[in-house]
């Protein structure tokens, strides 16, 4: 080992441990393919990475958009038969990130989401399309392919989680593989009877091992066959060992005993900074709050809702499902309102909760106001005009909207879920007295809940130098890459010296 360092040379000369090699396994990675923020954690974390001395080439299904941002990608290997068709493993530079794609065209030359036909309906074949995935990142892991074996697999979500089944059937001295949990509610759950096709060892398929109540399970590959398990906030990885929070595989998780981790999420700064950020009316800084005003005047109109910055505005930006408690904002809507408030709300999802905001906002003109789909630019003119942003999940692994409004003077309301919990400090009483307060959280998600939650909200917001003194603590949190990077470049080194 290298002598240690005087205090002082440690300071200036920063110390240099070893490169470590990453190979990061994900369906989603922005901005070149994104349905949530997983893809958002999976193209942000390398660059933070990077910093730490860890290199990063993340492996993804070669969806259409994928190949086309890497017209100058190296073939790195060539599969003549991946699950009943040729393949091949293209490396190039995509968004200044190290990309290997799958070319699978019989699995990913489609239209529609990376999951979802045009009618919104699972692919019949994803089990073969992610198995091919994991496959592919076992051969890389392996040292079949032109690239240099990795020193660490990092596999993000079920979509990635028969890579570690592959691995552990293969045996032999492999790279250390970690498992990140970003939504246990995705399990990737499959008929037994692919089990063939697939090529896991029918071995494999028990209580043990990735049978999960009689079906394959690629998330319990995951959190059976990897050395490590992370997920996205220490609360959510609370919440997921015990029967209420757990999915089903909360015993899972529990025997892994202290291998699974929380480490909370952090965002891009630089695309999320709303001192440059193009995409907004009016760029401001935490020494400028009043310029939010221009945001909001212009929010307000992009949703046809009246030109007041009186009323205290309520922005959503939410996948429109269960897990994001938007039927609950329907049912308190009235408090909303009472309140005195505005909703603005960008979603897309479920067609029942699409079309019950459309009626609202058809009935309440100019007080509520919704688009529908995925749109990044009224994204950032949220963020950036809303005076709160409402966060309102029954569960939520992590959550970045919330981490986004931080950053922008959105006060954050949020239910005391998972990594809502963990990033936001809610304005109680004590809070408020040390002046640390950035938000506020409430519990439960009911009609009741969110209703005291909004009434709290106008309340604060109607307070002027309390509200300011909110938003500029929120403004003034380290929300970015750097500290959940040097936590994973922790855990990487430390995998990375358990194997040799
Ligand atoms: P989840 O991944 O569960 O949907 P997150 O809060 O982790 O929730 O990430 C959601 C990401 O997707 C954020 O970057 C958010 O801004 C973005 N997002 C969600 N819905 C939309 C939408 N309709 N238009 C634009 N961006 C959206
Ligand atoms: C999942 C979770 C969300 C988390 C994101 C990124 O989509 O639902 O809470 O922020 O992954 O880790």
């Amino acid at each position: 080992p290298p002598p240690p360092l005087a205090e002082g040379t440690f300071k200036t000369s920063r110390f240099k441990a070893p490169r470590v090699n990453v190979l990061a396994v994900a369906s989603e990675v922005f901005p070149l393919v994104k349905t949530g923020g997983l893809a958002d954690v999976t193209g942000a974390l390398p660059g933070a990475l990077a910093a730490e001395g860890i290199a990063t080439a993340t492996l993804m299904p070669g969806y259409p958009s994928v190949l086309v941002a890497l017209p100058d990608a190296a073939v790195i290997a060539e599969f003549s038969d991946l699950f009943g068709g040729s393949a091949r493993l293209l490396r190039g530079t995509a968004a200044g990130l190290d990309i290997i794609a799958l070319d699978a065209p019989h699995f990913f030359a489609r239209p529609g989401t990376p999951y979802l036909d045009r009618h919104g309906v699972d692919w019949p074949d994803n089990a073969e399309r992610f198995a091919a995935l994991g496959w592919a990142a076992a051969a890389i892991a392996a040292g079949e392919t032109a690239m240099t074996t990795p020193d660490i697999v990092h596999l993000h979500d079920w979509q990635a989680g028969l890579a570690a089944a592959y691995l552990h059937a293969r045996g032999a001295v492999r790279p250390r593989v970690v498992f990140t949990i970003h939504n246990l509610a995705f399990q990737g759950n499959f008929a037994a009877e692919k089990l063939g096709a697939l090529r896991v060892p029918s071995y494999f398929f028990t209580v043990a091992g990735l049978e999960f109540y009689g079906a394959v399970s690629f998330m319990k590959a995951g959190l059976v066959y990897a050395d490590r398990i992370t997920t996205v906030s220490p609360g959510y990885a609370d919440e997921i060992r015990t029967p209420e929070g757990g999915m089903g595989l909360d015993g899972v998780l529990r025997a892994r005993g202290g291998d699974v981790v929380g480490i909370l999420n952090g965002i891009d700064t630089d695309v999320w900074n709303p001192e440059t950020d193009a995409l907004i009316a009016a760029p401001f800084g935490a020494a400028r709050l009043g310029r939010r005003g221009v945001n909001k005047a212009a929010l307000q109109r992009r949703f046809g809702l009246a030109v007041d910055e009186d009323a205290p505005l309520i922005g959503i930006v939410s996948r429109l499902t269960w897990q994001k408690g938007v039927d609950v904002v329907l049912e308190a809507l009235p408090d909303l309102l009472a309140a005195g408030g505005q909703l603005a709300l960008l979603g897309s999802g479920e067609a029942q909760f699409a079309d019950a905001f459309t009626a609202a906002a058809a009935g309440n003109p100019g007080r509520v106001g919704c688009m529908l789909g995925y749109d990044e630019h009224v994204a950032h003119l949220m963020q950036a005009g809303a005076d709160a942003v409402l966060v309102p999940s029954r569960f939520e692994p992590c959550g970045l909207t919330q981490l986004c409004a931080l950053r922008y003077g959105a006060v954050p309301v949020v239910s005391h879920v998972g990594g809502l919990a963990d990033s936001v400090i809610d304005a109680n009483e004590a809070a408020l007295a040390r002046g640390v307060a950035t938000g506020v959280q409430f519990t439960p998600v009911t009609r009741a809940g969110l209703g005291r939650a909004i009434q709290r909200t106008a309340h604060l917001w109607r307070d002027r130098p309390a509200w300011k003194r909110m938003q500029r603590n929120g403004m003034a949190m380290d929300v970015s890459w750097r500290a959940p990077a040097a936590k994973y470049a922790a855990l990487f080194r430390a995998c990375v010296g358990e194997s040799r």
